[in-house]
């Protein structure tokens, strides 16, 4: 099969969606930071089955790494990514170096703040990383300018910021969430997993089964927030992971819940040797 066309260059990516967009054809934008696993590709398929054309964007962004986060070591395979894609509905690959997304440099670049979204849960303790996301992904909008856009409910905070930023700065793209890719064990799949150790590997799927003994207390009927999220907090520990949170919200705005709320999501992030893991379950009643 051959492979998507792939462009650096902003230009040839305008030159072809504009032809698109002249045979009226529906385009749909899945962005990434590259090292594809199986999740990645449920986006990219996801999108294939609404639209007639697929871009897919491998950019790793500096902007939403913190000082001494893993931006210098975060993988980089353009190669084997560009395989993968081979083998689904993707007609386009946007790879751009960073000069070309931060012409003036990082520091100092135009940003876009989703405030109060940005700041809770994992923007706690990544402070900017969001009003990172929100730029990249507001600069990658407005130079594909999809009909729909893809993004994976395994990063459940990210997509809400998304969401937000979509309707208030008045993007005409389709936000659509997609379930989180699992490993058997039940570990979501992350570019990030490969920095586990086989013994990490072992305990890292604590997480999930985690998650799911609060999903079930609250499907039981208990609201005794504070005591399940204590309760859940312990048992990351026992498992031998460093929890940094796990808390209920609402499903749809993260505030925190009432006990008559009915759409819930239970967040969690941990360490684990290098890895800062993170997964989230909905409960609907
Ligand atoms: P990245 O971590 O490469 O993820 C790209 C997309 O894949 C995101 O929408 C993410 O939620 C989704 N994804 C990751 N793991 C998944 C899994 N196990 N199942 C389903 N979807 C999964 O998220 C980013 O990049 C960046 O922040 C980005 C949005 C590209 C902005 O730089």
């Amino acid at each position: 099969m051959s492979g998507p066309v792939v462009t650096a260059e902003p230009g040839e990516l305008r030159a072809r969606l504009e032809s698109w967009r002249r045979e009226g054809l529906r385009v749909g934008f899945v962005p990434t930071m590259g090292n594809l696993h199986a999740g990645h590709l449920d986006l990219v398929r996801a999108a294939a089955a609404r639209t007639d054309r697929v871009v897919v964007s491998i950019f790793v962004n500096p902007l939403q790494f913190g000082p001494g986060e893993d931006f210098a070591s975060y993988p980089r395979t353009l190669a084997e990514d560009l395989e993968r894609l081979a083998g689904e509905h993707c007609d386009l690959v946007f790879a751009p170096g960073e000069e070309t997304m931060y012409p003036h440099g990082r520091d100092g670049t135009t940003r876009v703040e989703v405030p109060g979204l940005s700041g809770i849960l994992c923007g706690a303790s990544r402070p900017g990383h969001f009003s990172g996301v929100a730029t990249v992904v507001s600069k990658l909008f407005n130079l594909v300018q999809p009909h729909l856009a893809t993004f994976g409910e395994k990063d459940f905070q990210q997509l809400a910021v998304i969401r937000r930023m979509a309707i208030e700065l008045c993007f005409p793209v389709e936000i659509l969430g997609v379930p989180t890719r699992r490993e058997a064990d039940g570990l979501a799949m992350s570019s990030r997993n490969r920095y586990l150790g086989p013994e990490e590997r072992a305990t890292a799927p604590a997480l999930y089964a985690t998650l799911q003994a609060v999903a079930q207390g609250l499907a039981a009927g208990r609201r005794d927030f504070v005591a399940l999220q204590q309760a859940g907090m312990d048992n990351i520990r026992s498992a031998g992971l460093g929890p940094e949170y796990l808390e209920i919200r609402r499903r749809d705005g993260l505030e925190r819940p009432e006990p008559g709320d009915r759409q819930l999501v239970v967040l969690a992030a941990a360490r684990l040797g290098r890895a800062r893991l993170i997964d989230n379950l909905v409960v609907e009643f």
